[in-house]
């Protein structure tokens, strides 16, 4: 079954989807964390990564350049076990080659920013532990996610090194493709998330079926609790 990712880096949704049960890893980036507004970038890394005992929370990689990226993923990868650094795939091969040295050195990592199948089937080569399809920005850039997502899936499977995230959900129907397509995980905004849960059909059927129920309380004297009226 596909896992649920959230992409989010606010602790507080964080806690609330977990209360509901949904939560199997969390993925941030630049953007999100930007949209957190005022925030200890570590301190919130960490209290994310206490949240659950053992889960993925992927943290992107900022720097440019080999031995740059290496020291900020080492860095994040000593910050706490939880912790799968996001390297961005690149036109020049560095990040293939970081990910290559972080795999050799026991660090998981999320090859991200990812289009095609070739950029996923390279980043896997290169022993990315999760691999990141970015699905409506490949869609706008023409391409159809959907058969990506179907043909590079038994290649993963089969290897059993790399997992595939899709990220960049914009609404409910895409996590229903991602899901149909066979994908490991969906990452998944709060947003879209409380637009699954509703559909209008459904609250129109609860008010019918509570209508009806206090139309049977009144014809057989029941008394309701005051939750209920
Ligand atoms: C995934 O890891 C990314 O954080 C995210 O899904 C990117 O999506 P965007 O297209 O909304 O930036």
């Amino acid at each position: 079954m596909t896992q649920i990712f959230l992409d989010t880096a606010s602790a507080e949704e964080i806690r609330e989807f977990l209360s509901w049960g949904i939560g199997d890893g969390v993925t941030t980036n630049q953007k999100i964390f930007l949209s957190e507004g005022k925030v200890d970038f570590k301190q919130r890394v960490l209290e994310i990564c206490n949240m659950k005992k053992e889960w993925p929370v992927s943290v992107e990689t900022t720097t440019k350049g080999f031995d740059e990226l290496v020291a900020e993923a080492q860095m994040y990868s000593k910050w706490h076990k939880n912790v799968v650094v996001k390297v961005a795939m690149d036109k020049d091969g560095v990040g293939l080659r970081v990910v290559k040295r972080l795999h050799d050195e026991g660090i998981r990592t999320n090859m991200t920013v990812m289009m095609t199948l070739g950029q996923l089937f390279l980043a896997a080569k290169a022993g990315a532990s999760y691999v990141s399809l970015f699905y409506n920005r490949a869609r706008d850039a023409g391409l159809d996610p959907v058969k990506t997502i179907r043909e590079v899936t038994p290649y993963l499977r089969k290897r059993q090194e790399s997992k595939l995230i899709c990220g960049s959900i914009r609404k409910p129907e895409d996590v229903e493709e991602i899901v149909a397509a066979g994908a490991d995980i969906a990452t998944i905004t709060p947003k879209v998330l409380r637009q699954m849960v509703f559909h209008p059909r459904t609250e129109e059927t609860i008010k019918e079926f509570d209508d009806a129920w206090k139309d049977f309380a009144a014809k057989n004297n029941l008394v309701l609790p005051a939750s209920t009226k």
